[in-house]
Protein backbone atom coordinates (compact mmCIF):
# COMPACT_ATOMS: atom_id res chain seq x y z
CA UNK A 1 0.00 0.00 0.00
CA UNK A 2 1.35 3.39 -0.36
CA UNK A 3 1.40 6.03 2.14
CA UNK A 4 -1.02 8.30 0.73
CA UNK A 5 -3.72 4.85 0.94
CA UNK A 6 -2.23 4.39 4.28
CA UNK A 7 -3.37 7.77 5.37
CA UNK A 8 -6.62 7.69 3.60
CA UNK A 9 -7.59 4.43 5.40
CA UNK A 10 -6.34 5.91 8.60
CA UNK A 11 -8.45 9.17 8.08
CA UNK A 12 -11.34 6.28 7.34
CA UNK A 13 -10.63 4.90 10.25
CA UNK A 14 -11.06 7.91 12.62
CA UNK A 15 -13.25 10.47 10.82
CA UNK A 16 -16.20 11.29 13.17
CA UNK A 17 -18.51 13.46 11.56
CA UNK A 18 -18.92 16.97 12.71
CA UNK A 19 -21.99 17.13 13.94
CA UNK A 20 -24.11 20.99 13.97
CA UNK A 21 -23.90 22.64 17.12
CA UNK A 22 -27.18 23.94 18.35
CA UNK A 23 -27.62 27.60 16.61
CA UNK A 24 -29.19 28.89 20.58
CA UNK A 25 -31.64 31.82 20.35
CA UNK A 26 -32.56 33.30 23.64
CA UNK A 27 -36.04 34.30 24.32
CA UNK A 28 -38.31 35.21 26.99
CA UNK A 29 -38.74 31.98 28.79
CA UNK A 30 -35.56 30.55 28.20
CA UNK A 31 -33.78 29.62 25.19
CA UNK A 32 -34.31 27.25 22.31
CA UNK A 33 -32.01 25.80 19.04
CA UNK A 34 -33.26 27.11 16.02
CA UNK A 35 -33.66 25.06 13.27
CA UNK A 36 -34.13 26.53 9.41
CA UNK A 37 -34.24 24.48 5.59
CA UNK A 38 -30.17 25.59 5.73
CA UNK A 39 -29.50 24.55 9.15
CA UNK A 40 -30.22 22.38 12.05
CA UNK A 41 -28.13 20.95 14.77
CA UNK A 42 -27.49 17.33 14.99
CA UNK A 43 -26.43 14.64 17.41
CA UNK A 44 -22.41 13.99 18.07
CA UNK A 45 -22.43 10.61 16.63
CA UNK A 46 -22.39 7.68 19.01
CA UNK A 47 -18.93 5.99 18.96
CA UNK A 48 -17.74 2.51 18.96
CA UNK A 49 -16.00 1.60 22.19
CA UNK A 50 -13.36 -0.01 23.45
CA UNK A 51 -13.70 -2.05 26.92
CA UNK A 52 -13.23 0.69 29.76
CA UNK A 53 -13.86 3.47 27.62
CA UNK A 54 -16.88 6.29 27.83
CA UNK A 55 -18.92 8.96 25.88
CA UNK A 56 -20.88 11.23 27.51
CA UNK A 57 -23.49 13.51 26.46
CA UNK A 58 -24.49 16.79 28.48
CA UNK A 59 -27.42 19.11 27.55
CA UNK A 60 -27.90 21.58 30.21
CA UNK A 61 -30.32 24.81 30.76
CA UNK A 62 -26.81 27.27 29.89
CA UNK A 63 -26.34 24.91 26.81
CA UNK A 64 -28.53 22.97 24.88
CA UNK A 65 -27.51 20.24 22.45
CA UNK A 66 -26.37 17.41 22.57
CA UNK A 67 -21.88 18.11 24.02
CA UNK A 68 -20.28 14.49 23.55
CA UNK A 69 -16.71 14.14 25.05
CA UNK A 70 -15.40 11.00 25.97
CA UNK A 71 -13.06 9.43 28.10
CA UNK A 72 -11.55 5.95 30.36
CA UNK A 73 -12.32 4.15 33.42
CA UNK A 74 -9.40 3.67 35.97
CA UNK A 75 -9.86 2.07 39.35
CA UNK A 76 -11.94 3.29 41.46
CA UNK A 77 -10.85 5.48 44.65
CA UNK A 78 -13.54 7.06 47.10
CA UNK A 79 -17.06 6.10 48.60
CA UNK A 80 -18.27 9.79 48.83
CA UNK A 81 -19.83 11.11 46.15
CA UNK A 82 -20.40 8.14 43.84
CA UNK A 83 -23.23 6.75 41.30
CA UNK A 84 -22.00 3.26 41.58
CA UNK A 85 -23.55 0.26 39.61
CA UNK A 86 -21.88 -3.14 41.68
CA UNK A 87 -23.30 -5.83 39.38
CA UNK A 88 -25.96 -6.56 36.67
CA UNK A 89 -27.69 -9.49 37.95
CA UNK A 90 -30.57 -7.87 38.91
CA UNK A 91 -32.66 -6.59 36.16
CA UNK A 92 -36.01 -4.62 35.79
CA UNK A 93 -38.20 -3.95 32.48
CA UNK A 94 -37.00 -4.50 28.85
CA UNK A 95 -37.95 -1.21 27.06
CA UNK A 96 -39.74 -1.17 24.03
CA UNK A 97 -39.27 2.56 22.45
CA UNK A 98 -39.97 6.48 22.77
CA UNK A 99 -41.47 8.37 20.47
CA UNK A 100 -44.27 10.96 19.64
CA UNK A 101 -48.03 11.14 18.02
CA UNK A 102 -48.58 11.92 14.20
CA UNK A 103 -51.15 14.30 14.72
CA UNK A 104 -53.13 16.44 12.36
CA UNK A 105 -51.75 19.32 13.72
CA UNK A 106 -48.72 17.98 13.36
CA UNK A 107 -47.78 17.39 10.10
CA UNK A 108 -50.37 20.75 9.28
CA UNK A 109 -46.91 22.30 10.77
CA UNK A 110 -44.68 20.49 8.76
CA UNK A 111 -46.35 21.10 5.76
CA UNK A 112 -46.00 24.51 6.13
CA UNK A 113 -42.72 24.67 6.47
CA UNK A 114 -39.96 24.90 3.50
CA UNK A 115 -39.17 21.45 2.21
CA UNK A 116 -35.73 21.29 3.34
CA UNK A 117 -36.58 22.29 6.58
CA UNK A 118 -39.45 19.47 6.40
CA UNK A 119 -36.84 17.22 6.28
CA UNK A 120 -34.47 18.44 9.14
CA UNK A 121 -37.39 18.48 11.58
CA UNK A 122 -38.07 15.01 10.90
CA UNK A 123 -34.69 14.20 10.48
CA UNK A 124 -34.12 15.86 14.37
CA UNK A 125 -36.80 13.33 15.49
CA UNK A 126 -36.25 9.89 13.22
CA UNK A 127 -32.85 10.27 11.75
CA UNK A 128 -29.28 8.90 12.84
CA UNK A 129 -28.10 12.14 13.97
CA UNK A 130 -31.44 12.95 15.83
CA UNK A 131 -33.00 11.50 18.83
CA UNK A 132 -33.96 8.24 16.75
CA UNK A 133 -37.73 7.66 18.00
CA UNK A 134 -38.70 4.11 17.58
CA UNK A 135 -42.23 4.69 18.07
CA UNK A 136 -44.92 6.62 16.80
CA UNK A 137 -48.80 7.25 17.67
CA UNK A 138 -51.56 7.70 15.08
CA UNK A 139 -54.85 9.00 15.37
CA UNK A 140 -57.39 7.07 14.00
CA UNK A 141 -59.49 9.99 12.46
CA UNK A 142 -59.47 13.53 14.09
CA UNK A 143 -58.42 14.59 17.67
CA UNK A 144 -59.15 17.84 18.85
CA UNK A 145 -55.39 18.43 17.36
CA UNK A 146 -57.34 18.52 13.83
CA UNK A 147 -59.22 21.48 12.21
CA UNK A 148 -62.72 19.96 12.25
CA UNK A 149 -64.56 16.85 13.86
CA UNK A 150 -64.52 14.24 11.09
CA UNK A 151 -64.68 10.19 10.95
CA UNK A 152 -63.74 8.20 7.96
CA UNK A 153 -67.46 7.17 7.64
CA UNK A 154 -69.75 10.37 8.66
CA UNK A 155 -72.79 9.68 6.85
CA UNK A 156 -74.50 6.71 8.13
CA UNK A 157 -73.31 3.35 6.29
CA UNK A 158 -74.15 0.22 8.34
CA UNK A 159 -72.19 -1.66 5.90
CA UNK A 160 -69.18 0.64 6.20
CA UNK A 161 -68.43 0.62 2.29
CA UNK A 162 -67.89 4.30 2.10
CA UNK A 163 -65.17 4.11 4.62
CA UNK A 164 -62.63 6.34 3.36
CA UNK A 165 -59.57 8.20 4.49
CA UNK A 166 -59.39 11.70 4.48
CA UNK A 167 -57.26 14.23 3.31
CA UNK A 168 -56.02 14.77 6.47
CA UNK A 169 -54.67 11.14 6.22
CA UNK A 170 -53.21 11.94 2.44
CA UNK A 171 -51.62 15.23 3.16
CA UNK A 172 -50.85 15.40 6.77
CA UNK A 173 -50.44 12.17 8.29
CA UNK A 174 -49.27 9.12 5.67
CA UNK A 175 -46.52 11.44 3.85
CA UNK A 176 -44.51 12.07 7.30
CA UNK A 177 -44.77 8.77 9.04
CA UNK A 178 -43.49 7.47 5.58
CA UNK A 179 -40.39 9.37 5.84
CA UNK A 180 -40.12 8.65 9.29
CA UNK A 181 -40.02 4.85 8.39
CA UNK A 182 -37.86 5.27 5.36
CA UNK A 183 -35.38 7.32 8.25
CA UNK A 184 -35.58 4.48 10.42
CA UNK A 185 -34.60 1.90 7.56
CA UNK A 186 -33.60 -1.55 9.33
CA UNK A 187 -33.94 -0.35 12.68
CA UNK A 188 -37.24 -1.31 14.78
CA UNK A 189 -39.84 1.16 14.04
CA UNK A 190 -43.37 0.66 16.13
CA UNK A 191 -46.81 2.39 15.15
CA UNK A 192 -49.72 2.20 17.45
CA UNK A 193 -53.47 3.70 16.77
CA UNK A 194 -55.85 4.96 18.30
CA UNK A 195 -59.24 6.41 18.38
CA UNK A 196 -61.20 9.04 19.60
CA UNK A 197 -64.37 9.35 18.33
CA UNK A 198 -66.78 7.51 15.97
CA UNK A 199 -68.96 8.64 13.62
CA UNK A 200 -71.55 10.39 15.13
CA UNK A 201 -74.50 8.21 13.92
CA UNK A 202 -72.96 5.61 15.89
CA UNK A 203 -73.18 7.82 19.01
CA UNK A 204 -75.77 8.41 21.91
CA UNK A 205 -75.16 12.16 21.04
CA UNK A 206 -74.67 13.99 18.22
CA UNK A 207 -71.30 15.44 19.28
CA UNK A 208 -67.85 15.12 18.91
CA UNK A 209 -67.34 16.54 21.78
CA UNK A 210 -68.80 16.63 25.94
CA UNK A 211 -70.54 13.93 26.15
CA UNK A 212 -70.94 10.93 23.74
CA UNK A 213 -71.11 6.82 24.10
CA UNK A 214 -71.13 4.18 21.52
CA UNK A 215 -74.97 2.75 20.77
CA UNK A 216 -75.29 -1.00 21.73
CA UNK A 217 -76.41 -1.72 18.25
CA UNK A 218 -72.76 -0.37 17.13
CA UNK A 219 -70.28 -2.11 19.39
CA UNK A 220 -69.62 -4.68 16.91
CA UNK A 221 -69.39 -2.11 13.75
CA UNK A 222 -66.98 -0.34 15.59
CA UNK A 223 -64.81 -2.59 16.10
CA UNK A 224 -64.97 -3.26 11.89
CA UNK A 225 -64.20 0.50 11.90
CA UNK A 226 -61.13 -0.20 13.39
CA UNK A 227 -60.28 -3.14 10.67
CA UNK A 228 -61.01 -1.00 7.65
CA UNK A 229 -58.45 1.57 9.11
CA UNK A 230 -55.61 -1.21 9.40
CA UNK A 231 -57.00 -2.07 5.88
CA UNK A 232 -56.84 1.45 4.82
CA UNK A 233 -53.07 2.44 5.93
CA UNK A 234 -51.78 -1.37 4.61
CA UNK A 235 -52.39 -0.27 1.41
CA UNK A 236 -50.21 2.67 1.85
CA UNK A 237 -47.86 0.25 3.01
CA UNK A 238 -48.07 1.24 6.68
CA UNK A 239 -48.44 -1.31 9.44
CA UNK A 240 -49.50 -1.26 13.10
CA UNK A 241 -47.75 -2.82 15.91
CA UNK A 242 -50.06 -2.30 18.22
CA UNK A 243 -53.61 -0.78 18.95
CA UNK A 244 -55.36 0.96 22.23
CA UNK A 245 -58.56 0.10 23.44
CA UNK A 246 -59.95 3.92 22.93
CA UNK A 247 -58.42 7.59 23.91
CA UNK A 248 -59.65 8.73 27.50
CA UNK A 249 -62.84 6.84 27.32
CA UNK A 250 -63.70 8.64 30.55
CA UNK A 251 -63.98 12.22 28.60
CA UNK A 252 -66.96 11.13 27.25
CA UNK A 253 -68.72 10.09 30.64
CA UNK A 254 -67.45 13.77 32.26
CA UNK A 255 -68.76 15.51 29.20
CA UNK A 256 -64.34 17.11 27.98
CA UNK A 257 -64.32 19.31 25.35
CA UNK A 258 -61.99 16.95 23.33
CA UNK A 259 -63.25 14.05 20.74
CA UNK A 260 -64.15 11.03 22.48
CA UNK A 261 -66.15 8.42 22.89
CA UNK A 262 -67.09 7.48 26.15
CA UNK A 263 -67.20 3.92 27.97
CA UNK A 264 -67.82 2.97 31.73
CA UNK A 265 -65.48 0.42 32.73
CA UNK A 266 -68.22 -2.29 32.43
CA UNK A 267 -68.89 -1.19 28.80
CA UNK A 268 -64.71 -1.05 28.18
CA UNK A 269 -64.79 -4.69 29.42
CA UNK A 270 -67.44 -5.57 26.92
CA UNK A 271 -66.15 -3.96 23.67
CA UNK A 272 -62.89 -5.19 24.43
CA UNK A 273 -63.64 -8.89 25.22
CA UNK A 274 -66.75 -9.34 22.86
CA UNK A 275 -66.07 -7.19 19.78
CA UNK A 276 -62.59 -5.52 19.67
CA UNK A 277 -60.17 -8.44 21.39
CA UNK A 278 -61.95 -11.00 19.40
CA UNK A 279 -62.24 -9.26 15.95
CA UNK A 280 -57.71 -7.70 16.06
CA UNK A 281 -57.68 -11.78 16.99
CA UNK A 282 -59.47 -12.79 14.36
CA UNK A 283 -57.76 -11.02 11.39
CA UNK A 284 -55.10 -10.33 9.84
CA UNK A 285 -53.38 -8.15 11.88
CA UNK A 286 -53.93 -10.97 15.15
CA UNK A 287 -50.14 -9.95 16.21
CA UNK A 288 -51.54 -6.39 17.55
CA UNK A 289 -50.56 -5.50 20.74
CA UNK A 290 -53.89 -4.15 22.40
CA UNK A 291 -53.08 -1.70 25.00
CA UNK A 292 -56.22 -1.02 27.29
CA UNK A 293 -56.76 1.88 29.50
CA UNK A 294 -55.10 4.80 27.82
CA UNK A 295 -56.10 7.51 29.92
CA UNK A 296 -54.22 9.09 33.35
CA UNK A 297 -52.75 7.61 36.19
CA UNK A 298 -56.09 8.75 38.42
CA UNK A 299 -58.22 6.32 37.10
CA UNK A 300 -55.66 3.24 37.03
CA UNK A 301 -57.67 2.49 40.63
CA UNK A 302 -61.03 1.86 38.26
CA UNK A 303 -59.11 -0.17 35.63
CA UNK A 304 -57.65 -2.14 38.33
CA UNK A 305 -60.65 -2.87 40.05
CA UNK A 306 -63.38 -3.43 36.86
CA UNK A 307 -61.26 -4.72 34.42
CA UNK A 308 -57.46 -6.32 35.54
CA UNK A 309 -59.30 -8.65 37.39
CA UNK A 310 -61.88 -10.07 34.88
CA UNK A 311 -59.71 -12.78 32.98
CA UNK A 312 -61.86 -12.89 30.03
CA UNK A 313 -60.51 -9.01 29.62
CA UNK A 314 -57.19 -9.34 30.38
CA UNK A 315 -56.84 -12.21 28.00
CA UNK A 316 -57.20 -10.59 24.81
CA UNK A 317 -54.72 -8.11 26.25
CA UNK A 318 -50.78 -6.83 26.00
CA UNK A 319 -50.44 -4.05 28.12
CA UNK A 320 -51.69 -0.63 29.73
CA UNK A 321 -51.46 2.81 28.33
CA UNK A 322 -50.65 5.58 30.51
CA UNK A 323 -51.35 9.56 30.37
CA UNK A 324 -49.47 11.81 32.52
CA UNK A 325 -52.13 14.15 33.10
CA UNK A 326 -52.59 13.45 36.89
CA UNK A 327 -48.76 12.48 37.01
CA UNK A 328 -48.22 15.48 39.63
CA UNK A 329 -51.18 14.74 42.31
CA UNK A 330 -51.09 11.38 42.10
CA UNK A 331 -47.84 9.40 42.73
CA UNK A 332 -46.13 7.02 40.84
CA UNK A 333 -46.70 4.20 43.32
CA UNK A 334 -50.61 3.65 41.33
CA UNK A 335 -48.91 2.43 38.92
CA UNK A 336 -48.14 -0.67 40.75
CA UNK A 337 -52.23 -1.19 40.54
CA UNK A 338 -51.36 -1.67 36.68
CA UNK A 339 -49.05 -4.55 37.37
CA UNK A 340 -51.82 -6.99 39.33
CA UNK A 341 -53.34 -9.04 36.91
CA UNK A 342 -52.76 -12.48 36.20
CA UNK A 343 -51.09 -11.98 32.65
CA UNK A 344 -48.02 -10.03 32.55
CA UNK A 345 -48.78 -6.60 30.90
CA UNK A 346 -46.20 -3.86 29.82
CA UNK A 347 -47.05 -0.52 31.43
CA UNK A 348 -46.19 2.11 28.60
CA UNK A 349 -46.82 6.36 28.77
CA UNK A 350 -49.04 6.47 25.92
CA UNK A 351 -49.37 10.29 26.09
CA UNK A 352 -47.66 13.51 27.32
CA UNK A 353 -47.47 17.27 27.09
CA UNK A 354 -46.92 20.85 29.17
CA UNK A 355 -49.62 23.65 29.06
CA UNK A 356 -52.74 21.15 29.00
CA UNK A 357 -53.85 23.30 31.78
CA UNK A 358 -54.31 26.19 29.64
CA UNK A 359 -57.61 25.66 28.73
CA UNK A 360 -58.76 26.21 31.94
CA UNK A 361 -56.86 29.59 32.06
CA UNK A 362 -54.06 28.60 34.50
CA UNK A 363 -51.05 28.29 31.60
CA UNK A 364 -49.61 29.55 29.21
CA UNK A 365 -50.15 26.87 25.95
CA UNK A 366 -46.28 27.35 24.93
CA UNK A 367 -43.89 28.92 26.79
CA UNK A 368 -41.05 28.74 25.00
CA UNK A 369 -37.54 28.07 25.69
CA UNK A 370 -38.89 26.40 29.05
CA UNK A 371 -36.27 24.74 31.14
CA UNK A 372 -38.82 23.70 33.70
CA UNK A 373 -40.90 22.22 30.85
CA UNK A 374 -37.71 20.52 29.99
CA UNK A 375 -37.64 18.90 33.56
CA UNK A 376 -41.01 18.52 33.65
CA UNK A 377 -40.65 15.97 31.10
CA UNK A 378 -37.49 14.68 32.22
CA UNK A 379 -38.71 14.35 35.91
CA UNK A 380 -41.76 12.38 34.53
CA UNK A 381 -39.96 9.98 32.23
CA UNK A 382 -37.34 9.00 35.07
CA UNK A 383 -40.81 8.13 37.67
CA UNK A 384 -42.12 6.18 34.91
CA UNK A 385 -38.88 4.33 33.87
CA UNK A 386 -38.36 3.79 37.74
CA UNK A 387 -41.55 2.05 37.76
CA UNK A 388 -41.04 -0.70 35.32
CA UNK A 389 -43.03 1.54 32.43
CA UNK A 390 -41.42 0.23 29.18
CA UNK A 391 -41.94 3.22 27.00
CA UNK A 392 -42.75 7.03 26.78
CA UNK A 393 -44.90 8.54 24.18
CA UNK A 394 -44.91 12.31 23.50
CA UNK A 395 -48.16 13.80 21.89
CA UNK A 396 -48.12 15.94 19.19
CA UNK A 397 -44.92 16.20 17.46
CA UNK A 398 -45.22 20.02 16.31
CA UNK A 399 -46.83 22.64 16.85
CA UNK A 400 -47.05 26.14 15.89
CA UNK A 401 -46.67 28.82 18.05
CA UNK A 402 -49.94 29.02 19.66
CA UNK A 403 -49.89 25.63 20.63
CA UNK A 404 -52.07 24.62 17.51
CA UNK A 405 -54.03 24.23 15.83
CA UNK A 406 -56.80 22.50 17.84
CA UNK A 407 -60.16 23.16 16.76
CA UNK A 408 -61.55 22.94 20.55
CA UNK A 409 -58.89 25.85 21.84
CA UNK A 410 -57.20 23.02 23.70
CA UNK A 411 -53.85 24.14 22.79
CA UNK A 412 -50.95 22.96 24.70
CA UNK A 413 -47.18 22.76 24.40
CA UNK A 414 -44.68 20.64 22.16
CA UNK A 415 -40.89 19.89 22.00
CA UNK A 416 -40.89 21.39 18.63
CA UNK A 417 -42.82 24.55 17.87
CA UNK A 418 -42.80 25.80 13.79
CA UNK A 419 -43.23 29.32 13.22
CA UNK A 420 -44.09 28.81 8.96
CA UNK A 421 -43.96 32.80 9.25
CA UNK A 422 -39.88 32.81 9.56
CA UNK A 423 -39.46 29.22 7.58
CA UNK A 424 -38.26 27.73 10.71
CA UNK A 425 -38.70 25.54 14.11
CA UNK A 426 -37.77 26.09 17.68
CA UNK A 427 -36.15 22.36 19.21
CA UNK A 428 -37.44 23.41 22.92
CA UNK A 429 -35.43 21.78 26.33
CA UNK A 430 -38.15 19.66 26.28
CA UNK A 431 -36.67 18.25 22.75
CA UNK A 432 -33.34 17.62 24.18
CA UNK A 433 -34.35 16.48 27.95
CA UNK A 434 -36.42 13.52 25.96
CA UNK A 435 -33.74 12.94 23.59
CA UNK A 436 -31.66 12.16 26.40
CA UNK A 437 -33.85 8.76 26.60
CA UNK A 438 -35.03 7.83 23.15
CA UNK A 439 -31.66 8.09 21.88
CA UNK A 440 -29.74 6.43 23.99
CA UNK A 441 -31.89 3.87 25.60
CA UNK A 442 -32.88 2.01 22.54
CA UNK A 443 -35.02 -0.66 22.43
CA UNK A 444 -34.29 -3.96 23.71
CA UNK A 445 -32.50 -2.26 26.41
CA UNK A 446 -33.11 -3.70 30.49
CA UNK A 447 -32.96 -1.41 33.12
CA UNK A 448 -30.33 -2.16 36.06
CA UNK A 449 -29.78 -1.33 38.99
CA UNK A 450 -27.37 1.57 40.36
CA UNK A 451 -27.23 3.82 42.98
CA UNK A 452 -26.07 7.30 44.35
CA UNK A 453 -24.89 9.20 47.51
CA UNK A 454 -24.88 12.47 45.54
CA UNK A 455 -27.96 14.80 44.99
CA UNK A 456 -28.20 13.19 41.04
CA UNK A 457 -31.08 11.17 39.78
CA UNK A 458 -29.44 8.13 38.02
CA UNK A 459 -31.01 5.53 36.06
CA UNK A 460 -29.08 2.72 34.36
CA UNK A 461 -29.62 0.64 31.40
CA UNK A 462 -28.01 -2.51 29.50
CA UNK A 463 -28.64 -1.82 26.14
CA UNK A 464 -28.57 -4.72 23.61
CA UNK A 465 -25.20 -3.79 22.36
CA UNK A 466 -23.55 -4.26 25.34
CA UNK A 467 -22.90 -0.90 26.12
CA UNK A 468 -24.37 0.62 29.57
CA UNK A 469 -26.37 3.65 29.39
CA UNK A 470 -26.30 5.44 32.64
CA UNK A 471 -28.61 8.55 32.49
CA UNK A 472 -27.29 11.94 35.22
CA UNK A 473 -29.89 14.62 35.87
CA UNK A 474 -28.54 17.14 38.04
CA UNK A 475 -31.54 19.53 39.14
CA UNK A 476 -29.98 21.62 41.47
CA UNK A 477 -28.33 24.98 40.35
CA UNK A 478 -24.33 23.87 41.02
CA UNK A 479 -22.24 21.17 39.28
CA UNK A 480 -22.13 18.15 41.12
CA UNK A 481 -19.11 16.05 41.34
CA UNK A 482 -19.11 12.40 41.45
CA UNK A 483 -16.90 9.53 40.85
CA UNK A 484 -18.98 6.91 38.58
CA UNK A 485 -18.06 3.98 39.31
CA UNK A 486 -18.98 0.50 37.28
CA UNK A 487 -18.07 -3.02 37.70
CA UNK A 488 -15.12 -1.76 40.19
CA UNK A 489 -13.39 1.19 37.44
CA UNK A 490 -14.38 4.50 37.63
CA UNK A 491 -14.18 7.87 36.42
CA UNK A 492 -14.61 11.63 37.88
CA UNK A 493 -16.94 13.53 36.22
CA UNK A 494 -18.55 16.85 37.11
CA UNK A 495 -22.01 17.29 36.24
CA UNK A 496 -22.89 20.77 34.84
CA UNK A 497 -25.63 22.86 37.19
CA UNK A 498 -29.13 21.99 35.85
CA UNK A 499 -28.56 19.40 33.02
CA UNK A 500 -29.24 16.23 31.72
CA UNK A 501 -26.42 14.00 30.44
CA UNK A 502 -26.24 10.22 28.99
CA UNK A 503 -23.18 8.34 29.11
CA UNK A 504 -22.25 5.18 27.38
CA UNK A 505 -19.21 2.73 28.75
CA UNK A 506 -18.56 -0.38 27.64
CA UNK A 507 -17.81 -2.54 30.64
C1 LIG B 1 -30.63 29.46 8.66
O1 LIG B 1 -29.88 29.55 9.85
C2 LIG B 1 -28.50 29.76 9.64
C3 LIG B 1 -27.82 29.63 10.98
O2 LIG B 1 -28.34 30.56 11.87
C4 LIG B 1 -28.31 31.10 8.98
O3 LIG B 1 -26.94 31.31 8.74
C5 LIG B 1 -29.07 31.13 7.68
O4 LIG B 1 -29.02 32.42 7.10
C6 LIG B 1 -30.52 30.74 7.87
N1 LIG B 1 -31.14 30.53 6.58
C7 LIG B 1 -32.31 31.04 6.27
C8 LIG B 1 -32.83 30.70 4.92
O5 LIG B 1 -32.94 31.73 7.06
C1 LIG C 1 -46.46 -0.44 -1.51
O1 LIG C 1 -45.31 -1.25 -1.73
C2 LIG C 1 -45.37 -1.96 -2.94
C3 LIG C 1 -44.18 -2.92 -2.97
O2 LIG C 1 -43.00 -2.25 -2.61
C4 LIG C 1 -45.37 -0.99 -4.10
O3 LIG C 1 -45.46 -1.68 -5.33
C5 LIG C 1 -46.58 -0.07 -3.96
O4 LIG C 1 -46.54 0.94 -4.97
C6 LIG C 1 -46.60 0.62 -2.59
N1 LIG C 1 -47.85 1.33 -2.43
C7 LIG C 1 -47.91 2.58 -1.99
C8 LIG C 1 -49.26 3.18 -1.91
O5 LIG C 1 -46.92 3.22 -1.67
C1 LIG D 1 -63.13 -15.41 11.94
O1 LIG D 1 -63.09 -14.87 10.63
C2 LIG D 1 -63.69 -15.69 9.63
C3 LIG D 1 -63.55 -14.99 8.28
O2 LIG D 1 -62.38 -14.23 8.23
C4 LIG D 1 -65.14 -15.91 9.94
O3 LIG D 1 -65.70 -16.79 8.99
C5 LIG D 1 -65.29 -16.49 11.34
O4 LIG D 1 -66.66 -16.57 11.69
C6 LIG D 1 -64.58 -15.64 12.36
N1 LIG D 1 -64.60 -16.26 13.68
C7 LIG D 1 -64.96 -15.61 14.77
C8 LIG D 1 -64.93 -16.38 16.04
O5 LIG D 1 -65.28 -14.43 14.76
C1 LIG E 1 -42.01 33.96 14.09
O1 LIG E 1 -41.35 34.56 13.02
C2 LIG E 1 -41.74 35.91 12.80
C3 LIG E 1 -41.03 36.35 11.51
O2 LIG E 1 -39.65 36.20 11.64
C4 LIG E 1 -41.38 36.74 14.01
O3 LIG E 1 -41.81 38.06 13.82
C5 LIG E 1 -42.04 36.14 15.24
O4 LIG E 1 -41.61 36.81 16.40
C6 LIG E 1 -41.68 34.68 15.37
N1 LIG E 1 -42.45 34.12 16.48
C7 LIG E 1 -41.88 33.54 17.54
C8 LIG E 1 -42.79 33.05 18.59
O5 LIG E 1 -40.68 33.41 17.64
Amino acid sequence: MRIREILLLISALYAVEAANECDLRSVEDGSVCVCNSTYCDTVPEVLSLSSGEYQLYTTSKDKLGFYSSTGKFVEATTTANTVTISDLDTTYQEIIGFGGAFTDAAGINIALLPADAQDKLLESYFGKDGVQYSMGRVPIGGTDFSTRGYTYCDTQDETLESFALQEEDIKYKIPYIKKAIDLKGTDPFKLFATAWSAPLWMKTTDSYTRFGQLKDEYYGLWAEYYIKFFDSYKQENISFWGVTTQNEPINGIIGININNLGFLPNQMNKWISANLGPRVRNSSYSDLKIIAHDEARITLLFFNLFTLSNDDVVGYLDGVGIHWYSDTVIPPIALSLASTSKKDLFKLSTEACNGFLHAQGLEPAVQIGSWDRGVAYIKDIFENLENDVVGWIDWNLVLDTEGGPNWVDNNVDAPIIANATAGEFYKQPMFYGFGHFSKFVIPGSVRVDVTTNTDLKVLAFLRPDEKLALILWNREDAAVTAEIQILGLATLLEVPASSINTLLYLP
